[in-house]
């Protein structure tokens, strides 16, 4: 297929990826209004604003085309989607919605059923975030995880977690001593181990690593990541903020999506860990969700996040200060990016 026609097929795809995000959140809003009628928190959002944030989706798969183009990695990432998943579990997503409205009407925000072991977890993490049933903590939540994300997202999760991918690339040059095969690279918070599938395209040769404190989301991980040739990343649940590594291990630290569901503490504690673990000369990366001090236009979508999806800790993470965060544990040179609704610091340790 030419360049262009390629080009085409993917714009067209993310497209429409879009527009079935947007009908199934129609489609539901309308539904739960018709069944399990509640007060609406929601501020509307202004055409354009809309406008502006169909701009930055525009932008986004523009840098994503880009980068694959430049061979930071290869173009069958771009089209690469959980189709199994799609057919397997989008069914699943309907049926969970009426105890998803109830649990969000009656404010039940920390409702597990009675199998799921919720022992030793951080006090913080045992709850329904965005009203899931059973948290992060059932494999029936990690099997419709991915699936939830891409429609939040209109398709663009992972083009959104790729942002990752060039500067990690080009953050392990320094490293020119080190064969490909001895560089270790870990990702943070790897939930069902999508980023650690872009990453291993990216970096065929090094040895990956992922941690999570959900066994499910590992379980789910490891399902996908199995499927890869090469090494195997190896998966551990672990508490990011007691990383179980020796000091100075890693040449390069990732972590998407995680800092918004953390309280200020623990999220000082995480990037104090993932200093600790990276080594001299290595880079820590995050991707996370826009904050105020970036795009305070996105404000009213900010807001609609913390008061529609249960995400106790957004509100603070809205006007936290990472690169305040970052410099306090220890890190130097801390370069910030936006692109469409997610923000990347790349932080570097000092020789
Ligand atoms: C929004 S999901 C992001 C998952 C994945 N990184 C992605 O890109 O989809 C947040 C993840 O953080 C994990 N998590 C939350 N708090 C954690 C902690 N203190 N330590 C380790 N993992 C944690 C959850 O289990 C969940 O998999």
């Amino acid at each position: 297929m030419s360049d262009t026609l390629t080009k085409l097929t993917y714009q067209t795809f993310q497209q429409s990826k879009n527009y079935f995000g947007l009908a199934h959140k129609i489609l539901s809003t309308r539904l739960m209004n018709l069944i399990s009628p509640s007060e609406n928190k929601a501020t509307p959002i202004p055409s354009e604003i809309l406008l502006k944030l169909q701009g930055r989706l525009n932008n986004l798969l523009e840098v994503d085309w880009q980068d694959a183009q430049n061979d930071v990695y290869p173009e069958s990432l771009l089209f690469d989607n959980p189709w199994e998943d799609f057919f397997k579990y989008y069914p699943m997503i309907w049926f969970d919605l009426p105890q998803i409205w109830e649990r969000a009407k009656q404010k039940n925000y920390q409702e597990f059923s009675r199998e799921i072991n919720i022992e030793g977890y951080p006090s913080y993490y045992v709850q329904n975030f965005h009203h899931q049933t059973n948290g992060y903590l059932s494999d029936l939540s990690a099997n419709m995880y991915d699936l939830q994300v891409e429609i939040l997202f209109g398709g663009s999760a992972d083009a959104m977690r790729r942002r990752i991918l060039a500067p990690l690339k080009e953050s392990l040059k320094v490293f020119t001593d080190v064969p490909p095969t001895q560089r270790r690279v870990l990702d943070v918070a790897c939930g069902t181990g999508r980023t650690l599938k872009a990453i291993r395209n990216t970096l065929p040769q090094a040895s990956l690593y992922g941690t999570d404190l959900s066994p499910a989301y590992l379980r789910k991980a490891n399902e996908l990541l199995s499927q890869i040739p090469g090494e195997l990343p190896q998966l551990l649940q672990a508490n990011a903020e007691e990383l179980p590594y020796l000091d100075n291990y890693f040449h390069a630290v990732t972590s998407v999506f995680l800092f918004h569901e953390l309280p200020g503490v623990a999220r000082q504690n995480v990037i104090n860990e993932c200093f600790r673990v990276t080594k001299p000369g290595g880079v820590f990366i995050i991707c996370d969700s826009i904050q105020m001090s970036d795009s305070p236009e996105f404000e009213p979508m900010m807001h609609n996040f913390y008061e529609t999806f249960h995400e106790p800790y957004y509100r603070h993470y809205m006007t936290d200060n990472l690169v305040e965060r970052l410099e306090k544990a220890g890190f130097e040179n801390i370069e910030t990016q936006v692109h469409f609704v997610s923000k990347y610091l790349i932080a570097h340790k000092s020789v």
